[in-house]
């Protein structure tokens, strides 16, 4: 069984939909516990599984690695086989990436290389693409710049908004997210 720890700093619909697909019994991987860089409205969804959760707020601490350096702490608690970032607004500091890589991956709602950062869906649209995507990534030192593991095409309609576009992302990345955490734990895909 792999041991996953996710980190959001949002609603974390993306959560709710990992929690009930490792909830199955046959999964072959669970969620160990859930934590935020903030009061997270999406720390609501480990509540509901009876996953354990802690928050680390950003603005409590006086530098970013100082942030790093409690997050590792709790993050340290629960040994995990595995870090998700699904939908953690914010860069990992250096201590963090080199104590956990490479087992730290990202779900990010853009077919990267193409739109990095915290604005992918917007970034589209403002381009005027015409398809965008969702991708999974192995987390390196840089803004969505670690190695692909999984991603898939999302057609960007006439009319869409940042949410509409968003809101039909989303469901791929929960697919592709699951895949690959599957993968991860049966094998399938050695992270290196
Ligand atoms: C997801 O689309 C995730 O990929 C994105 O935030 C959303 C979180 O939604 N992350 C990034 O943009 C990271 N650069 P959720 O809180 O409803 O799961």
């Amino acid at each position: 069984m792999l041991n996953v720890a996710v980190l959001i700093s949002g609603a974390g619909s993306n959560l709710r939909a990992f929690l009930e697909a490792t909830d199955d019994p046959d999964f072959p991987a669970r969620v160990v516990v859930v934590g935020a860089d903030r009061d997270a409205e999406g720390l609501d969804h480990a509540d509901h599984f009876e996953v354990p959760s802690f928050s680390v707020p950003y603005a409590n601490f006086p530098t970013r690695e100082a942030w790093g350096a409690e997050l590792a702490e709790q993050l340290r608690v629960w040994n995990p086989d595995l870090i998700v970032l699904s939908g953690l607004m914010r860069l990992l500091p250096d201590n963090v990436v080199t104590e956990f890589a490479p087992r730290i991956i990202n779900t990010h709602p853009a077919y990267l290389p193409e739109f990095p950062g915290a604005h992918g869906v917007r970034d589209a649209l403002a381009a005027g693409a015409t398809q965008t995507g969702a991708s999974v990534i192995q987390v390196d030192g840089g803004v969505d710049t670690g190695p692909i593991l999984a991603q898939e095409r999302v057609a960007v309609e006439p009319g869409d908004t940042e949410e509409t576009l968003h809101a039909r992302i989303k469901p791929v990345e929960r697919r592709l997210l699951i895949d690959v955490v599957r993968r991860i734990a049966t094998g399938a895909l050695v992270l290196d």
